[in-house]
């Protein structure tokens, strides 16, 4: 009882000292997360964990506790502004927590039984996984990791007595939307070429922290994205079980093409052509039509290329007929809308083919998804 009040009597000093800062917040060595609690039982939370957690973000508003693994005496530039947190560093040399001077493990968390404090297993750490839960920090014992909303992942991992079941670099989170895996997306503007990017064996956007979903996994157009966003699925096209492909353009955020290949059996490149067509948003894209170009790399000369094309035949521009490509063409190549040096989204508005020069539209996103048989 006596030990009781003048721990709190400690602790209570410690809450209210001037190392606190006000209206402040660490950014980026959040280990967890704690909901519902007032500032002394947060900073309780953290001497909890001697050996991990150096400073708490308390939010007062929401009454929310954020646990960190550095604080500002080494990170001052992480220190950002943010209403209703205070900024607690939490000196692991003062002696004044409930684990005295016991030292955990970053794994442990201290745990006092019968007023001994002991270092009790509380999971398995975890490296810093792009899109996941849990980002950087631990995985609770007995916990499988799970995905942000709007994400999936292919393969499971867990936390045991033993550590983590996989290697967690294996540990992927994919965009989903309407049950479709994103693999690959592009927008217009640029030079690069979708096919080119597409086959680009060992490129992993998933895993590339400097490539932005928000921008670069939308189906609007982002001046903030300026890479083809593309996925390391492609490269393991063949171990996937992929049932069905998508292709689909936007324009201004609306779905305005829609296919849908049958992906069973195909590779990287096979998948897009008339024999494995499901469904199209033209009624005349059948296995049956007869086509100049179905091919995913398309018309490729010096100067232009027409990638993921689509094309019903060749007569000069005025009487080309097409549904869709994916379009670059220097001044004097190709027709002569496609001629900005820049790559557009070049697509048939109606149900059936169009005239490439009069009927043509243009669209500003391309995506490409797949369904995989479970
Ligand atoms: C912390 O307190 C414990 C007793 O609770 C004592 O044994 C230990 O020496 C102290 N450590 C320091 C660094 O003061
Ligand atoms: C985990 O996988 C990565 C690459 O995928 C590899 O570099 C690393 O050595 C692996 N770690 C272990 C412990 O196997
Ligand atoms: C990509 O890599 C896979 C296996 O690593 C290989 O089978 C395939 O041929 C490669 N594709 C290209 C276009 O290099
Ligand atoms: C694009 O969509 C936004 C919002 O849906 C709308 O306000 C805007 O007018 C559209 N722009 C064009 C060019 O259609
Ligand atoms: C997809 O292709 C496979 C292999 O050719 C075939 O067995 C299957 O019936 C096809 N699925 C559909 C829905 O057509
Ligand atoms: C092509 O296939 C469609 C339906 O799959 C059918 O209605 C049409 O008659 C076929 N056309 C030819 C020329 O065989
Ligand atoms: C195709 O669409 C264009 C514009 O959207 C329209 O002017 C034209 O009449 C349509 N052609 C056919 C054959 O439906």
């Amino acid at each position: 009882m006596i030990l009781g009040l003048f721990l709190s009597a400690v602790l209570l000093g410690l809450a209210s000292s001037s190392s606190e800062l006000y209206g402040k917040y660490l950014s980026g060595f959040t280990f967890a997360s704690l909901d519902k609690m007032g500032k002394q039982m947060c900073v309780r939370e953290c001497q909890s964990y001697p050996g991990r957690c150096k400073s708490v973000n308390y939010d007062r508003v929401h009454l929310s506790c954020e646990l960190n693994t550095d604080s500002v005496t080494d990170k001052p530039e992480a220190v950002l502004d943010r209403e209703g947190s205070t900024h607690i560093p939490i000196s692991i040399f003062a002696n004044n927590s409930v684990c005295g001077d016991l030292q955990c493990s970053t794994q442990e968390k201290c745990v006092v039984k019968k007023s001994r404090p002991s270092c009790v297993f509380i999971g398995c750490d975890l490296p810093r996984i792009k899109n996941a839960e849990d980002n950087g920090g631990i995985l609770m014992y007995r916990k499988t990791l799970q995905c942000k909303t709007g994400y999936r992942a292919l393969a499971s991992l867990m936390c045991s007595e033993r550590g983590l079941d996989k290697n967690a670099t294996e540990f992927r989170c994919y965009k989903e939307v309407d049950q479709w895996t994103l693999i690959y997306r592009g927008q217009s503007g640029g030079t690069d070429s979708d096919y080119l990017s597409f086959i680009s064996n060992g490129t992993s956007d998933e895993t590339n922290e400097n490539v932005n979903d928000e921008y670069c996994t939308s189906i609007t157009k982002s001046p903030l994205c300026t890479t083809n966003y593309r996925t390391s699925l492609i490269d393991r096209w063949g171990s996937l079980g992929i049932s069905q492909v998508q292709v689909a353009l936007y324009k201004n955020g609306t779905k305005v093409v829609d296919l849908v290949f049958n992906g069973t059996g195909t590779n990287q490149e096979s998948w897009f052509s008339p024999s494995q067509i499901l469904s199209s948003s033209w009624s005349d894209v059948l296995s049956n039509q007869t086509y100049r170009y179905f091919d995913l790399e398309g018309h490729v000369t010096p100067g232009q290329w027409r990638n993921f094309q689509i094309w019903k035949s060749y007569g000069g521009c005025p009487n080309d007929l097409f549904w869709m490509a994916s379009s670059y063409a220097e001044p004097g190549k190709a027709c002569a809308q496609e001629q900005t040096s820049t790559k557009q989204y070049i697509y048939c508005p109606n149900t059936t083919h169009c005239n490439f020069e009069q009927e043509y539209e243009i669209a500003d996103v391309m995506t490409v998804s797949i369904k995989m048989s479970e």
